[in-house]
């Protein structure tokens, strides 16, 4: 089947780059993207493709280029739907907040909206995708949904995760480590995932293409993010213990990562990992186990979530011990809060909870982030919903300029690796700043050395 018309539901922080590649690299494809966030979709049509959305580095550039001749932005999600051969659902799929499974399940209500949407609007044969990472044996249900129209329209249903990570999600999507394709191994099921690895093949070597059963499929992307999250978590583990004996866990880290078999990556020690997705997936995963019955699974992967956690409270335990264990009234300036580098996502991020347990203590909080908005910043804290609205308020000061942020500070702590924090001029933020100054390093990005040479007291994370 020749593809010529693809339809994406949600125009997030998958939809939106994954769909500009996709209409990138196939210009003879026509792909709108659609929401019902009018808001987001008005943002991706803004003539200053500056201002679109999500900021991801070379974005902009790709929808420069694609809008308007084959990647559009819209919020007739029917019309989209009814003209499209393959429909991506990226919807989110959030841990679930009320009823059996809250806090812990993956809430699927945004899902089966869509597949009762499609199921409403169309009228001939269609490919459905499952872009959202999703329960394994979703596409059961969206399959039943589906099949339970009566108007005689056949469906497929694909997975095809995504597993791109924000900050680097251009780079990510045009040259891909994998990707996986789903399907019924009936000749349909063959049929659709031959149509998806076409689309692929534009600019993906085929080798590089791996299509499985659709179960395979769905648990591959919950079990990829775990075992990343997992490093994490044993490299955190690990920053706890140096700390204790004197090892450094950069060294560790390293020492450990040039065996070929762990290998360098996703090593680094943190303040805990943030993002939409490593806990959300995880309590999934857990979920799923304990609703078969395998408790010593569900435990095993649970750990993950308690180091983390574990280690962002030891980071904001360790700034008010280190202040004397008091931090009432003093100013602790955080550089950061986007959960990572390159992103204006902050969803989960670290720096969240961080503040929130510093504010318990009465401290206030300056915030520069040179990508998140003061107004971002006060919805994560009031969303913890630990305290009112008005108190958020009194309590964080955000900056535009990180030498302002920093004036006066007793302390300032690092939450996101931006480049940008290497090249200050920490000379002038130390003289300016209250002594004895202190640095706590929740991503180890700053050269230590030359910050105590300076007269900072430096804490980085296990060392
Ligand atoms: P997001 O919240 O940024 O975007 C989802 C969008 O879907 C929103 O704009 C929302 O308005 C829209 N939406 C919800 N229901 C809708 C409906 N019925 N009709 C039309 N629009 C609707 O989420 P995201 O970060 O893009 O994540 C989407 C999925 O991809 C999740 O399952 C997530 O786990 C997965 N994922 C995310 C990442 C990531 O880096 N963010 C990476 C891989 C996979
Ligand atoms: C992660 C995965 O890397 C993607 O493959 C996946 O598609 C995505 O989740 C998803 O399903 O949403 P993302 O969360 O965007 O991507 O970013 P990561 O680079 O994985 O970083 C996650 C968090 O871990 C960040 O807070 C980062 O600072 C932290 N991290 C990462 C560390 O603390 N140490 C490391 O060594 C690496």
């Amino acid at each position: 089947m020749e593809i010529t018309k693809i339809c994406c539901i949600g125009a997030g922080y998958v939809g939106g780059p994954t769909m500009a590649v996709i209409a990138q690299k196939c210009p003879h494809i026509q792909v709108t993207v659609v929401d019902l966030n009018e808001e987001r979709i008005a943002a991706w049509n803004d003539p200053n493709t500056d201002n679109i959305p999500i900021y991801e580095p070379g974005l902009s550039e790709i929808v420069a280029t694609a809008r308007g001749r084959n990647l559009f932005f819209s919020t007739a999600v029917d019309q989209a739907i009814d003209e499209a051969q393959i429909i991506f659902i990226s919807v989110n799929t959030p841990t679930k907040t009320y009823g059996k499974g809250k806090g812990m399940a993956a809430d699927l209500k945004y899902i089966e909206l869509c597949a009762r949407q499609i199921a409403r609007v169309a009228k001939d044969n269609k490919i459905v995708v499952e872009k959202s990472t999703l329960p394994v044996r979703t596409a059961e249900a969206i399959k039943s949904i589906l099949d339970h129209t009566g108007n005689g329209v056949q469906f497929q249903i694909l997975s095809n995760p995504e597993f791109l990570a924000e900050g680097t999600a251009v780079t990510d999507l045009l040259q891909p480590d994998r990707i996986l394709i789903g399907g019924d191994t009936t000749p349909e099921g063959k049929k659709a995932m031959e149509a998806l690895v076409q689309v692929y093949s534009n600019w993906v070597p085929t080798d590089k293409i791996l299509t499985t059963n659709v179960w395979s499929s769905e648990l591959s992307k919950l079990t990829a993010n775990a075992f990343l999250a997992q490093r994490i978590s044993s490299v955190n583990a690990m920053s706890e213990l140096c700390e204790k004996t004197g090892a450094d866990i950069n060294e560790v880290a390293k020492a450990i990562g040039m065996d070929s078999r762990i290998g360098p990556k996703f090593l680094k020690a943190s303040v805990g990992f943030g993002g939409s997705c490593f806990q959300k997936d995880i309590l999934n995963l857990v979920y799923i186990a304990k609703s078969y019955g395998l408790h010593e699974v569900a435990d095993y992967w649970e750990q993950v979530i308690i180091m983390n956690d574990h280690q962002k409270r030891r980071f904001s335990n360790g700034i008010v011990q280190t202040l004397y264990n008091t931090v009432s009234d003093k100013k602790i300036t955080f550089l950061g809060w986007a959960f990572k580098k390159d992103t204006n996502d902050t969803r989960e991020s670290a720096a969240i909870f961080v503040a929130d347990d510093l504010i318990n203590e009465h401290a206030k909080i300056a915030v520069y982030d040179p990508k998140v908005s003061s107004k971002k910043i006060l919805e994560d804290l009031n969303y913890l919903a630990t305290r009112s609205p008005e108190h958020n308020q009194d309590s964080v000061t955000s900056y535009r300029d990180p030498y302002e942020a920093c004036q006066d500070a007793h302390a300032i702590a690092i939450l996101t690796e931006w480049d940008e924090f290497i090249h200050y001029d920490w000379q002038k933020i130390f003289d300016a700043m209250q002594k004895p100054a202190f640095i706590f390093d929740g991503r180890n990005v700053l050269d230590a050395a030359q910050l105590r040479a300076i007269g900072f007291v430096y804490q980085g994370i296990g060392s």
